[in-house]
């Protein structure tokens, strides 16, 4: 496989519509995979919303947004969509399971040559790679919300990914105007590792009454420089997020440094997970 043209993204969710968007927006030929039309009908209208706001800040035309949206077509046939793809990338809830069945479908109806890629933030992706008969053109795709914002895309070897296979992907990232950085597959990859403990510590200020979440987001941003505080990154990416990456690094390293604060679970109990249900750290 030399070149990618032909991508399939599975879910058009928060993350799948964006990297649509990206993939679209680079002059690739997308499906837009969904399971009802309502959900791939509420995609587009993120995905030309998001253009919009583009279009607004001079950062592409209004020829420019058209020719993007002519790239996505969305569709609720999996098997079809992925029949003539050289890329699938997943990007469906964090379900074990799900991915799995899923995986299973792509496997069985893509051409031979194309590469599986997953979203997925905590997942082993060796795991993963083993649903299908190809875990040597398996890899992780790593990419961060706002993904048409954000400039990384994680790129994750499974114990089996072949290496021109992570060429080619590091090669398409760039293509997409963004940077690939490899990793090794291991619980939360080099990003979650990094950044849940911080946010688990911010909430254990908050638990232990050291400070209020404002304050702790004040320090952070203030002082470090950060463009969101900790515990208003956790409701942007949602508190159940938060809470599944830390089980997996939890589970994954069997270190107590990784248990998630009794807040955090305490909220994600209450459906509290922040922007999407409307409150966590914050009201919205
Ligand atoms: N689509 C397109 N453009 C968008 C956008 C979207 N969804 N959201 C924001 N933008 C653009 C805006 O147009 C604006 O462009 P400009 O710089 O040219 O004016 C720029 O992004 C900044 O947006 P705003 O001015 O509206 O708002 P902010 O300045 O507050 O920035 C932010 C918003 C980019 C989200 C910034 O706060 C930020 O970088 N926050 C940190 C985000 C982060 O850490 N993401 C990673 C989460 S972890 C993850 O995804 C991994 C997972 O595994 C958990």
């Amino acid at each position: 496989m030399s070149e990618i043209k032909n991508i399939a993204v599975i879910g058009g969710g928060t993350m799948g519509n964006g990297i649509c968007h990206v993939f679209a927006m680079n002059g690739f030929n997308v499906q837009l995979v969904e399971t009802k039309q309502e959900f791939a009908d509420r995609a587009m209208s993120t995905i030309e919303k998001n253009l919009d706001r583009m279009v607004k800040k001079e950062k592409i035309s209004s020829d420019e947004k058209d020719a993007t949206l002519e790239h996505i077509n969305p569709n609720l046939d999996l098997p079809k969509a992925v029949s003539n793809a050289d890329l699938i990338v997943e990007a469906v809830p964090e379900v074990y399971d799900l991915k799995k069945k899923i995986f299973e479908q792509v496997d069985e109806h893509a051409p031979d040559h194309a590469v599986i890629a997953s979203n997925t933030s905590s997942i082993s992706i060796t795991k993963l790679a083993a649903c299908t008969d190809r875990p040597e053109k398996f890899i992780g795709m790593h990419f961060f919300n706002p993904v048409p914002v954000m400039k990384l895309v994680e790129v994750i070897n499974g114990l089996e990914t072949d290496e021109s296979v992570t060429e080619l992907i590091m090669e398409t990232t760039k293509k997409l105007g963004k940077v690939a950085v490899p990793a090794n597959d291991s619980p939360g990859f080099v990003s979650n590792r990094v950044l849940m403990p911080m946010i688990n510590e911010a909430i254990f200020c908050v638990y232990e009454g050291v400070a209020t979440a404002e304050n702790v987001d004040e320090v952070m941003k203030l002082g470090m420089a950060h463009p969101m505080g900790p515990l208003r990154l956790a409701d942007f990416i949602g508190l159940d997020v938060c809470l599944d990456i830390l089980d997996v690094l939890y589970e994954g390293f069997k270190d107590p440094k990784y248990r998630p604060c009794p807040l955090l679970v305490k909220m994600v109990d209450a459906g509290k997970l922040g922007d999407k249900t409307g409150e966590g750290f914050y009201k919205r």
